[in-house]
């Protein structure tokens, strides 16, 4: 069968997530927004598509924050009250019935229940006359503890994210599920070796083994802990930490949330 253009978000599933902004005179917004991606790998930065007359796009542009939070299906019911036009002196967190959970980063608040924040500034928008494009910076990545793996990876049977394909007359909820296959990113490349593999590799506070290291050292420095002769043997050595003396360090230092997948 032959479809008509417009008609790719029928064959594309699409997440269904929730931006929430605030205007300058502090009303609170929330929007579904489907038209949304990651722009390239590693780069911090998320991309929507909206139309121009969104309060959303008015707040972003006020304020240059906004949160994109990421819902599973039990906010299915939030999505009508949320994308209904309402005017911009309606505070739609009220509207929705939805609590707000106070951003670290941004004036925006994101919304309690969601399995993930992510806290963004706006970096550059793209208008054209009959769509805008905004790409914004992820400045902070939260994510519940209760969607997550060991490993730091994320859990979708427990996320059950909510997404959804469009239909001649309605939106299709749907989820995801793993197929229980991976391949590894370096697969791609012809050596195996995925080349942004250091710039990926974080822990889960967002710290990478030597911004770890330097953290450590300065830690120790200032403190009485056996591990400082360790700490300057590595540093005079022009190498701030190996492996195993990290390591070392590490499992005696927990509690410092060096624990990481
Ligand atoms: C599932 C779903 C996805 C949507 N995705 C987008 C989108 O990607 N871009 C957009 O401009 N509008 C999108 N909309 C429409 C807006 O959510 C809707 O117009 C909303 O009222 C805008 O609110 P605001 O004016 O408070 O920003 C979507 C609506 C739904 C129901």
């Amino acid at each position: 069968m032959i479809f008509k253009p417009f008609m790719r978000e029928h064959f594309i599933p699409l997440p269904v997530t929730f931006i929430s902004t605030i205007s300058r005179e502090g009303i609170r917004n929330i929007a579904p927004y489907s038209c949304i991606m990651p722009v390239l790998r590693p780069l911090p930065f998320v991309c929507f598509a909206s139309a121009h007359r969104r309060d959303t796009l008015k707040n972003i542009r006020e304020t240059g924050e906004f949160v994109v939070n990421l819902v599973g299906t039990d906010f299915i019911d939030n999505v009508i009250p949320t994308a209904r036009f309402n005017p911009p002196e309606v505070d739609e967190f009220e509207i929705a019935g939805l609590e707000e959970k106070p951003s670290e980063i941004v004036s925006a608040p994101g919304i309690k229940g969601a399995y993930a924040w992510m806290e963004c500034t706006l970096h550059k928008e793209y208008a054209e006359p009959a769509y805008v494009l905004v790409v914004g910076e992820v400045k902070r990545l939260e994510v519940s503890d209760r969607v997550l793996k060991p490993d730091g990876s994320l859990d979708v049977g427990m996320a059950y994210p909510l997404m959804m394909v469009g239909g001649y007359k309605e939106m299709n909820y749907c989820t995801v599920v793993e197929v229980g296959k991976q391949d590894p990113y370096g697969a791609m490349f012809p050596n195996g070796k995925d080349p942004l593999a250091p710039h990926v590799r974080k822990t889960r506070n967002g710290v990478n083994g030597k911004e770890m290291s330097l953290l450590l050292m300065l830690y120790l420095s200032f403190s009485k802990h056996p591990c400082n002769h360790i700490l300057y043997w590595g540093f005079f050595n022009g190498q701030i930490v190996n492996r195993q003396i990290f390591q070392y360090v590490r499992s005696s230092c927990r509690g410092l949330g060096a624990g990481n997948p």
